[in-house]
């Protein structure tokens, strides 16, 4: 894989297309809840910039192209003043028509000069790993860098099938994308055993990883939604709580007697009053709001946890649990974190520094984890 901290040509007004995760959190009234995925671009953005190269970012926001850039694309503008643009519904009809508006717009551009295109999802073709779709995006420029670690799990166009349109020397990883890799692989290289934390939500991503997970890992620590589905599916009632529509089998979850589970879930009971209960004494009008591991957190040193999720709905309010075993954990253990609603939460509480590494990655960390590689590295040494 090249690296863009290696690139030392000359590219003074060639054009780099860069595949970012601009997916942040945006909060109803319509702003953004967290702008840490957005900051972290930044660095490849310098770097390009002050090389005096064209840019042209490219990303996803949302699952379905249904939301936009506009918020994402003040803060650039705050940012980069007179120096960037943005495009918008520029996926809605990207037709040829289109494209030629584009390049001859790009054309005009200076080196040092960012352009946003619009929410790639616009398109449906990006999620169908659409190879025309991929050669047309990549006819706007002469190199490709790819700094979405945390999307290369997902067989989508901008990162499947574009680099594979620049010939290998023109293809990157940058700059966040490197850290995340070198970091993720030390950790996993490392000798002490290691432990899987894993909240939030995302069931359908994470549960087919959690197969491999109980090879891979010495403990496994359930929360979040996840935890719902594996209650449910080892018959403890779970009352009104968040679980997902379909039956996962956990069996082989219980076999492998890697499973730990908290010791109380916190609910809220039919009256919407705030209960402690047993695992074995939820109600059927319960919710699952959150987890306590109590001091179980404390029988471990020296392993190497990583934590993908909140075990708590956080956005409600109920972070307790995950900062009880956060507490339990940080003096005597190396923890990574994960996941864009993990990071949100634990920035909240102002311990992000606390942790060993964050992540970006969510989905794209426990895919590393488990193969070790992701669609979107391959993609780039093809
Ligand atoms: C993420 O938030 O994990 C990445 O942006 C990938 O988003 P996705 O799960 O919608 O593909």
């Amino acid at each position: 894989m090249n690296f863009l901290t290696n690139l030392e040509e000359n590219i003074e007004g060639k054009t780099f297309l860069i595949r970012l995760d601009l997916n942040v959190p945006i909060l109803e009234f319509g702003k953004i809840e967290n702008f840490s995925r957005i900051e972290k671009s930044l660095e490849s953005l310098n770097f390009l910039q002050g090389k005096k190269a064209k840019i042209i970012i490219i990303s996803h926001i949302g699952k379905n192209g249904e939301q936009n850039f506009s918020e994402v694309s003040k803060y650039f503008q705050e940012k980069f003043q007179d120096k960037f643009f943005f495009d918008e519904k520029t996926f809605d009809d990207f037709s040829e028509k289109k494209i030629g508006e584009l390049k001859e717009k790009i054309f005009k551009k200076n080196g040092g000069d960012i352009l946003l295109l619009d929410n790639l999802r616009a398109s449906e073709l990006e999620l169908k790993n659409d190879s025309v779709f991929a050669e047309k995006i990549s006819s706007l420029a002469d190199f490709y860098v790819n700094d979405a670690f945390s999307v290369s799990h997902r067989i989508h166009s901008s990162v499947s099938s574009l680099p594979i349109f620049f010939q290998k020397e023109k293809s990157y990883a940058g700059i966040l994308f490197k850290k995340e890799y070198k970091n993720l692989k030390k950790a996993l290289e490392e000798e002490n055993k290691k432990i899987l934390i894993l909240g939030g939500s995302k069931i359908k991503t994470k549960f087919p990883l959690l197969k491999k997970a109980v090879e891979n890992f010495d403990y496994i620590f359930l929360g979040g939604a996840i935890l719902n589905d594996y209650l449910k599916s080892q018959n403890f009632e779970v009352g009104k709580s968040r679980c997902s529509e379909n039956n996962f089998s956990t069996d082989f979850l219980k076999k492998s007697g890697k499973i730990i589970l908290p010791e109380k879930l916190i609910v809220e009971d039919g009256d919407g009053e705030k209960k402690v209960r047993k695992i074995n004494e939820v109600l059927p009008d319960d919710k699952i709001f959150d987890n306590d591991f109590g001091k179980k957190g404390k029988d471990f040193s020296k392993f190497i946890f990583f934590w993908n999720g909140p075990l708590g709905v956080y956005e409600k309010g109920y972070s307790e649990g995950s900062l009880n075993l956060f507490k339990n954990l940080e003096e005597k253990n190396k923890i990574i974190l994960g996941g864009g609603n993990s990071v949100s939460m634990f920035e909240k509480f102002e311990l992000l520094d606390k942790f060993d590494f964050v992540s970006t990655a969510g989905g794209a960390m426990l895919y590393f984890l488990e193969k070790k590689t992701l669609p979107g590295i391959e993609a780039l040494e093809y």
